[in-house]
């Protein structure tokens, strides 16, 4: 069943909570850079997620393991010029917050300082419980994370389903309950049963956003990169293609290689 979409000139955590409320969904999706983000903020998204994915479609890295504060800073202040309607949201990097909770509002303070970010997302639950209460006592809006959270992939050792198990799912509900209680203002739950997220999103007020999470929860996000089908190697269940990016992007380009070498590009109205 759709709803009335109302008018959100700049959407903030409030307008989400609103949403939820009003049984509106929540479209979000990541960007890492000015162009992409002016896309995506142009297109109505509600929420732009700079997620330390960028370690992996910007960087090519195996994980997001290896991305820095300062460089998630880089690709945020990028997106923030490019927005003028969308909440985005910054990803704490691995390393900048586990430690302490004073490291962990330290470094949320370098995001908001120097990147104009409205808000940050990490990864866990009662484990960075007290992490997550100071960054909110300096004022700073916070997403949680829970499922599977790509930072813990070496614990995990593989990339798939999480909290198939009673005790994993329960203690997923607890935190999801926990974070609530603590003033996150959303949650993205990644990779767990359709049915437990659907549970977890009934139990809380606060919005879930789902990533392979099914149909039952108050909001979607996809990384870019993989909705726009620029990496066709890369196709979990959840994903759905919008466009084919890749064929279409290397069709291009192999035709202007061919256009340079035949010397067809330029002509002569496109000269001076
Ligand atoms: O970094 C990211 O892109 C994310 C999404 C998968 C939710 O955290």
């Amino acid at each position: 069943m759709s709803v009335a979409k109302k008018d959100y000139k700049k959407v903030t955590t409030k307008s989400l909570i609103e949403m939820k409320a009003n049984g509106e969904k929540i479209s979000m999706l990541t960007a890492y850079d000015f162009t992409m983000a002016k896309i995506v903020d142009t297109a109505g998204v509600d929420v732009i997620l700079v997620g330390d994915s960028a370690s992996n479609v910007m960087a090519g890295h195996e994980t997001t393991l290896p991305i820095t504060l300062d460089q998630m800073i880089y690709h945020a202040s990028s997106v923030i010029r490019a927005v003028d309607r969308a909440l985005v949201v910054v990803d704490l990097p691995f390393g900048s917050y586990q430690s302490d909770p004073k490291e962990a509002l330290r470094s949320s303070i370098r995001i908001m300082k120097e990147s104009g970010g409205h808000a940050v997302k990490l990864e866990g639950g009662s484990e960075i419980k007290e992490s997550i209460k100071r960054i909110l006592a300096a004022g700073i809006p916070v997403m949680g994370h829970l499922g599977l959270t790509p930072q813990s992939i070496y614990k995990f050792g593989t990339y798939t389903v999480r909290a198939k198990e009673e005790a994993e799912a329960e203690k997923l509900v607890e935190d999801a309950q926990l974070l609530e209680r603590l003033g996150c203002f959303a949650i993205v739950l990644e990779k767990i049963p359709a049915k437990l997220a659907q549970r977890v999103a009934q139990s809380i007020s606060i919005p879930v956003i789902g990533i392979g999470a099914g149909g039952g929860v108050d909001g979607q996000v996809l990384v870019i990169h993989d909705m726009l089908g620029m990496n066709n190697e890369f196709s979990p269940r959840f994903l759905r293609r919008y466009l084919d990016l890749y064929e279409q992007m290397t069709g291009a380009i192999g035709k202007y290689v061919e256009d340079v070498k035949s010397a067809d590009f330029p002509n002569e109205k496109e000269q001076y």
